[in-house]
């Protein structure tokens, strides 16, 4: 192993402290997020998602004509068409939405005439075509697995309207959009997180964008990344009551098992994130009658913290906010996956402007000198 330095500190440690590239989309300093320079607490508050996804793919706001464009495009191209969709219809639905989005994407390859055209020009149209279609394949997973006829997006309406409506068949309540629109800003990036870190590592091959896409929602399915989300929402429906949380908890940590949605590798005192969602998830669940599931999450909140010191992360509040407004349960992580889209794609195109191959090394811990025999003397 003479050839090589390694850092001992950072082995078989999940790359923690590394820093793997150099990046100007995204940055988490202390626990504020900011998008190429804006806060978080500053885009959610004031932006849109339209907006957001231009200022992460070009580094800066845009004026009145740049977003009216944008929003046109995506727009114009959320729908699926017909002959797609009736490949789409072969798939078979008894898997989780996140496996069929990683082969319906994979799908959008073969129709797209710009799969492996790699100028940046391609790639702009990709991006379009790829963020604009990602909530459109989630509601046509949805429709097509209840057996209902897929709807297809209004023209002049946002990505976060046509996905309530899309979702649901009917026209979405203002609120409701209003508050999905600030859900997919605060998806829509996080640094080196393991699914753009995913999304860079097959760009750094000179791989098509599309594969990139399709590498980040394998990473982003998983329960300690994405998959989280999901899985709050299955905990607070095993707990069932408030009187039975804080054992819960208690059992949990006993029993060295995670509590889904708590803790995080960067934010130690707190995700900002989370702390716009948990309103979010205080006023919608009281907006229901269920306001007893904001309390049990609270609840669970302040044990982990009294316990662990650690506190909630985006996935936290959002499953009772996704919960709140009708969405089922294992489609709040495709949710996830129709957010992040903008950043994945912004940090493949960073990756293939400045492109080195991933390549790192490992420390062998084999056996070493073996010579072969036959096999029937071994
Ligand atoms: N529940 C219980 N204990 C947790 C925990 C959680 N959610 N998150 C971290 N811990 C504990 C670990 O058991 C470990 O304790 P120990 O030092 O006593 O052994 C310590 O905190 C460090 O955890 P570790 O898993 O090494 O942290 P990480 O930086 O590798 O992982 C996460 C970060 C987010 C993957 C981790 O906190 C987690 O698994 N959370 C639950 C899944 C989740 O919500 N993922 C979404 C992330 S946005």
């Amino acid at each position: 192993m003479a050839d090589i330095t390694i850092y001992e500190g950072a082995l078989d440690k999940g790359l923690e402290g590394v820093v793997a590239c150099t990046t100007s989309v995204s940055f988490i300093v202390g626990n504020n997020l900011n998008y190429r320079g804006y806060t978080i607490d500053d885009l959610a508050n004031n932006s849109t998602f339209e907006e957001v996804v231009y200022l992460l793919w070009n580094g800066r706001l845009p004026n009145k004509t740049e977003l009216a464009q944008i929003s046109e495009e995506l727009n114009k191209n959320m729908a699926l068409d017909a002959n797609f969709i009736s490949v789409l219809k072969t798939l078979p639905t008894n898997v989780h939405p996140m496996g069929w989005l990683r082969t319906a994407v994979s799908l959008l390859a073969h129709y797209d005439v710009d799969a492996n055209d790699m100028s940046v020009e391609a790639n702009a149209r990709k991006a379009v075509r790829l963020t604009a279609k990602m909530g459109a394949l989630v509601t046509a997973f949805e429709s097509i697995r209840n057996k209902r006829e897929i709807v297809q997006p209004k023209a002049g309406k946002s990505i976060a309207w046509n996905f309530m409506y899309m979702l649901k068949g009917s026209e979405p309540d203002a609120e409701l959009v209003s508050i999905m629109d600030k859900c997919l800003i605060l998806h829509a990036d996080h640094e080196l997180n393991c699914s753009a870190f995913a999304t860079r590592v097959t760009a750094s091959s000179l791989s098509d964008m599309h594969s990139a896409i399709v590498s980040a929602i394998g990473a982003l399915k998983g329960p300690l990344h994405g998959g989280a989300n999901e899985q709050v929402m299955v905990m607070l429906a095993k707990i069932g009551t408030m009187e039975k949380a804080q054992a819960f908890v208690k059992d949990a940590l006993a029993a060295k098992e995670k509590v889904m949605g708590i803790g995080h590798r960067v934010y130690k005192d707190g995700d900002p994130r989370a702390a716009i969602l948990r309103k979010f998830s205080q006023s919608l669940t009281k907006k229901i009658g269920k306001p007893e599931l904001y309390e049990m999450s609270v609840l669970i909140d302040e044990t982990m913290y009294k316990e662990k010191g650690l506190m909630p992360n985006v996935d936290f509040y959002s499953a009772t906010v996704y919960h709140a407004m009708g969405i089922p349960t294992d489609i709040f992580t495709p949710i996830f996956a129709t957010s992040r889209i903008a950043g994945w794609i912004a940090h493949a195109n960073e990756q293939y402007e400045k492109n080195r191959i991933y390549r790192p090394r490992g420390k062998w811990q084999g056996k070493e000198g073996l010579s072969w025999k036959p096999v029937d003397a071994r």
